[in-house]
């Protein structure tokens, strides 16, 4: 009976995804909060793998509602495809629930989308942010400026021409966008068959907190690519920390129970934007290759490279974590020495330990400053067996060293571990406080 939230504690793709649904067996509801299509969270289902983007995790469960909350933007023709993809594979399995107050993402959003990063990168290439082209910023834009849609407007066809008309009014800067009535009609076509799924969430979320019913809120994109705290511009235009999961659901902050923050073993990156530990070489390309670190959603290859406790102090401070989701172990099993970033080193001789500076240019200028750590076996099936079998006593001993340094340096208990992409291939530690913190290991290095 609880409130949990589980969200990236890196530059997304952390497989939240994969750990929101280990964790959702045991909710009632699971709410997205924020973000639209740039989502891609992937679960590997006994079917097979399913890519979730606008759909919370809870909706491939029975008897758990899957909320697209109020603090999403949502591309109505895209969901609508999810859901009767979902449909079609036999994986619908939860209730489906659209918030009335998510704004929509409109046609233009996303032809303003790549306007805007076109834009930037005509001004300086370096300044192009790599976006996923779905029409988050500017629909985000919208919202704020008053000017959006929401899926409300969808069922009320002489509001939503008015608001069309203001918005397009807005846009005279784009070219090529569909007419008025061709974008009226389509909307309030598929509002009409979306009407069924859209209501008040935040009422039904109220009742359930006091019915005593658990509640799971889906992070999606991360921590550092949070509006304000991440390294603004290369950022989303939502806020994926714990309290913008409370504001995109209307959860009130006195119901949270828990913040469960996830990282991988490694680092990733899509997009532009400043990634201090970010390996080139071959390294990072062994990385993306048995990762298989390609966008969930663009198809693009992810940057790679290797976990940095910098920014994981800083995101374990901004979210307040009550324990971590380490994901991906099995990806660096086989490697002798695993680099880790401990602090940075900045061109005026400080060093920052927890902090996240506010320029993009000064992190781009900082230099990790690497603790080696000794690898652990490859995972092999019968490793992985023996997990699942006998749970987390069965992790490699190098391994649980390498957990118990990241609980050492960040301060947070790890309560999850991922080792591999299947549904089942998450174990779980044991609640944080049952666990002693582990001695101090500052001397340990490979
Ligand atoms: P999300 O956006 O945070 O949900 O993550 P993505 O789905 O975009 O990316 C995570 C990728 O890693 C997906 O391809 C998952 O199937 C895969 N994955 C998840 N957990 C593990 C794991 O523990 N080991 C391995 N090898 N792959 C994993
Ligand atoms: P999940 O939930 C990784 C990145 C984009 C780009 C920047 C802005 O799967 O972890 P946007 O389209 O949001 O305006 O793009 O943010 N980005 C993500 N990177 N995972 C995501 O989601 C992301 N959502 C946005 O690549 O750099
Ligand atoms: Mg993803």
């Amino acid at each position: 009976m609880s409130v949990r939230i589980v969200l990236g504690a890196q530059f997304g793709d952390e497989a939240k995804g994969k750990i929101a649904d280990f964790m959702s067996a045991s909710a009632r509801y699971v709410v997205r909060s924020a973000g639209g299509p740039n989502t891609g969270h992937t679960i590997v289902l006994p079917e097979g793998p399913v890519v979730l983007h606008q759909l919370a995790c809870g909706v491939l469960r029975h008897g758990v509602t899957g909320i697209s909350g109020p603090g999403m933007v949502i591309q109505p023709f895209k969901l609508e495809e999810e859901l009767q993809g979902l449909e079609k594979r036999g994986l619908l399995r939860g209730e489906v629930v659209l918030s009335d107050r998510a704004h929509v993402i409109l046609p233009l959003h996303e032809i303003e989308d790549v306007w805007e990063d076109e834009l930037r990168g005509r001004h300086r290439p370096a300044a192009s942010l790599g976006t996923t082209r779905s029409g988050i910023g500017p629909a985000y834009a919208d919202r704020a400026g008053r000017f959006g849609i929401r899926l409300a407007e969808l069922s009320r066809p002489a509001v939503l021409r008015e608001r069309l008309e203001l918005l397009y009014a807005t846009k005279t800067h784009l070219t090529g966008l569909p007419p008025i009535d061709e974008v009226l009609g389509r909307l309030v076509e598929v509002g009409g068959r979306l009407a069924a799924y859209i209501r008040p969430t935040e009422q039904l979320l109220w009742d359930a907190v006091a019915r005593g019913e658990s509640v799971l809120l889906e992070g999606a994109q991360s921590a550092l690519l949070d509006l304000d705290f991440g390294t603004y511009p290369y950022v989303t235009s939502s806020h994926p920390t714990s309290a913008g999961a409370l504001l995109g659901s209307g959860i009130p902050p006195t119901e949270l129970d828990d913040v469960v923050g996830v990282a991988k073993a490694y680092s990733t990156r899509v997009g532009a934007g400043p990634f201090p530990t970010e390996d080139t070489g071959e390294r990072g390309e062994f990385l993306r290759r048995v990762g298989g670190e390609r966008g969930a959603t663009t198809g693009r290859p992810r940057r790679c490279g290797w976990l940095d406790l910098v920014l994981l102090r800083y995101a374990a401070r901004l979210n307040g974590f009550t324990s971590l989701a380490i994901t991906k172990v099995d990806v660096l099993g086989g490697l002798e020495r695993i680099p880790v970033c401990v602090r940075y080193q900045m061109p005026d001789g400080s060093t920052v330990h927890d902090a996240l500076p506010t320029s993009a240019d000064d992190l781009g200028r900082a230099e990790p400053v690497y603790e080696q750590l000794p690898g652990w076996p490859e995972f092999h099936e019968r490793l992985k067996e023996r997990i699942r079998r006998e749970g987390a006593t069965a992790l490699p001993s190098d391994l649980r060293r390498y957990l118990d340094f990241i609980e050492q340096e960040t301060g947070v208990a790890v309560e999850y571990v991922g080792y591999g992409a299947h549904r089942d291939e998450t174990v779980w530690l044991g609640p944080p406080s049952a666990r002693p913190r582990p001695a101090s290991m500052t001397a340990w290095s490979g």
